[in-house]
């Protein structure tokens, strides 16, 4: 009977102390000595987005494998949402923020949130200016330079047989379809790509740019309508993303245009789906945007802040390169 009582008692030991660990997530998030490294927070700016799900995996498989418990959250592309994510965040005495934005103009608010906190923030995808990073140098933003991805669709059609002047005009007429304009990886891939064309001496005609926010259904649409109402004239279709270019796929097929016979059609990202396209002859091309890359470059300039690095201010852009993908080099990105 001892022994019974004993063993119960030491059993309700035991319990109590799990009970004990649960019941401090604050303190535990900060990490301890026993080897648990603390929690990380990663804000996403919307999960319903092609390429920063790739993204997101990637980090979150990284943290993990460094031993971080990791707290993923889905801004639903709501910058109020995201802004009580990083409120909530801080309140929990999260070790480090990794921080997508859904708008590039709340950096300001973002950026003061976390000074005022003094917590390690990484910044990625929405690049914000240097001026409002230099507010707070345990700030870093690890992304790409999107002029480069731009100039890379640019020259993706340069290097068509005809330089993208199929019907021998001596221009090339073209429809863009943007992400969402208030991003500046839309901005510049829009101005890139078609400032590549006109540095070749090559005269251009925009007969359309509509938004299409990243979203494929968004790309289908818009090129269906554009295929309609322009017909031959278009001769290359740019699309600031490989999601919306997918879209875009769907209608020059529909329409029953071949691509790289009567039109040409290039993205940005090389997701797995664009990838076969290129492989199958049913895109131009696309730019690598090295979700692996950056997530590991995010990791590790996180772990140098948490280390004691701060960063200058101007010095506070990480970038990784784009590449150009084509049929040559497709099969090394798969
Ligand atoms: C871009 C990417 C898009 C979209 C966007 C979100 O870099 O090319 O597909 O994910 O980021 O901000």
């Amino acid at each position: 009977m001892k022994k019974i009582i004993a063993l119960l008692l030491s059993a309700i030991m035991v319990m109590a102390l799990f009970a004990g660990c649960a019941g401090k997530p604050a303190d535990d998030n900060k990490g301890g000595a026993d080897g648990d490294k603390g929690t990380i927070g990663v804000c996403i700016y919307k999960f319903d987005d092609a390429f920063m799900t790739t993204y997101r995996n990637n980090l979150e498989e990284i943290l993990k494998s460094k031993g971080y418990k990791v707290s993923v959250v889905d801004g639903n592309n709501d910058q109020n949402k995201q802004n009580e994510q990083i409120d909530t965040f801080i309140t929990q005495g999260v070790k480090a923020l990794i921080i997508n934005p859904v708008m590039t103009s709340a950096a300001d608010s973002i950026i003061d949130k976390v000074k005022n906190a003094n917590i390690p923030t990484v910044l990625i995808n929405r690049e914000p200016t240097a001026e409002q990073m230099s507010a707070y140098d345990k700030l870093v933003y690890v992304g790409c330079d999107a002029a480069q991805s731009g100039t890379f669709q640019g020259e993706l059609i340069l290097d068509t047989p005809n330089k993208g002047d199929i019907n021998g005009d001596g221009k090339v007429s073209y429809i863009m379809i943007q992400g969402d304009p208030e991003n500046i990886d839309a901005q510049l891939r829009t101005e890139y790509s078609v400032k590549a064309l006109k540095d070749a001496g090559i005269e251009v005609e925009e007969l359309d740019l509509q938004r299409g926010d990243w979203d494929r259904n968004k790309g289908q649409e818009i090129a269906q309508n554009d295929l309609a109402k322009f017909g031959d004239q278009i001769e290359v279709v740019f699309c600031n993303n490989d999601d919306m270019a997918i879209g875009a796929l769907q209608s020059i097929q529909a329409a029953g245009r071949t691509v790289n016979k009567d039109i040409y059609l290039v993205g940005v990202d090389a997701l797995d789906a664009a990838l076969n396209e290129v492989e199958q002859g049913n895109m131009t091309g696309t730019v690598l945007n090295d979700a692996k890359g950056q997530a590991t470059k995010a990791v590790e300039c996180m772990e140098e802040l948490l280390g004691g690095k701060t960063y200058a201010s101007g010095e506070q852009s990480v970038y990784v390169d784009y590449v150009k993908v084509t049929p040559d080099n497709v099969k090394d990105f798969k």
